[in-house]
């Protein structure tokens, strides 16, 4: 399969359907922990992951978007994606990740945030990415507060987590300021 190296241990690999039962495996081991934020992962089982996975290639294809597996030490430990937002004269990319528990706070998916938004720069037709997250989602917050995001929007009362509402946090980050931090 196409891989990319963020570093020694860690790879990115362009979106597949021959993972499907692993990945949906991995999903399943951490569904409680996932599901208060994806929504997918309550009504996820293989064909419609295997949709959401050829969909994401069919726009990769366009130049829409981009959805890569994250393996480390070549196992797979969760995913990251980043997909054009057009039409109403925006022209924003999307940044989405979740990662398995086993691999939590080590920073695997704040390098791979940082090398989706590289690319989605380099190859989207975007002049900005945005990250929204539950304000309780305290670990996802974390990424784009480290990456140097600025929290543009908050709309309470949006989400339901926990059978409680909370507010969305809107990150963002422009192409221009991107390339001040990588020079
Ligand atoms: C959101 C999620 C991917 C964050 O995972 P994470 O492990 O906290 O994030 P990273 O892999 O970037 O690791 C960062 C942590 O590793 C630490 N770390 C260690 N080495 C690091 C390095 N080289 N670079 C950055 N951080 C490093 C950081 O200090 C941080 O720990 P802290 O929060 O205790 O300070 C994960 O919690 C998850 O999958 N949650 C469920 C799904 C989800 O919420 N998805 C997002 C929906 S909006």
């Amino acid at each position: 399969m196409f891989r990319l190296k963020v570093d020694e241990d860690i790879e990115l690999e362009l979106v597949n359907t021959f993972r499907t039962q692993e990945i949906y495996d991995v999903a399943m081991k951490n569904k409680e922990r996932l599901e208060p934020w994806l929504l997918w992962v309550k009504s996820a089982n293989i064909d419609n992951m295997n949709e959401f996975y050829e969909d994401m290639l069919k726009k990769y294809a366009k130049k829409r978007a981009l959805c890569c597996f994250i393996l480390y030490k070549g196992d797979f430990v969760g995913a990251v994606d980043i997909s054009a937002k057009g039409g109403y004269g925006t022209k924003y990319g999307e940044i989405g990740y979740w990662l398995s528990g086993d691999y939590e706070k080590r920073g695997i998916m704040t390098k791979c945030v940082t090398k989706i938004i590289d690319l989605g720069f380099e190859h989207l037709d975007i002049n900005s990415v945005v990250i929204r997250c539950a304000s309780k989602n305290k670990n996802s917050c974390a990424i784009p507060k480290r990456l140097g995001f600025s929290l543009d929007g908050k709309i309470r009362g949006q989400l339901i987590v926990d059978n409680k509402e909370d507010t969305m946090h809107i990150w963002t980050l422009l192409r221009d300021e991107w390339r001040i931090k990588i020079k």
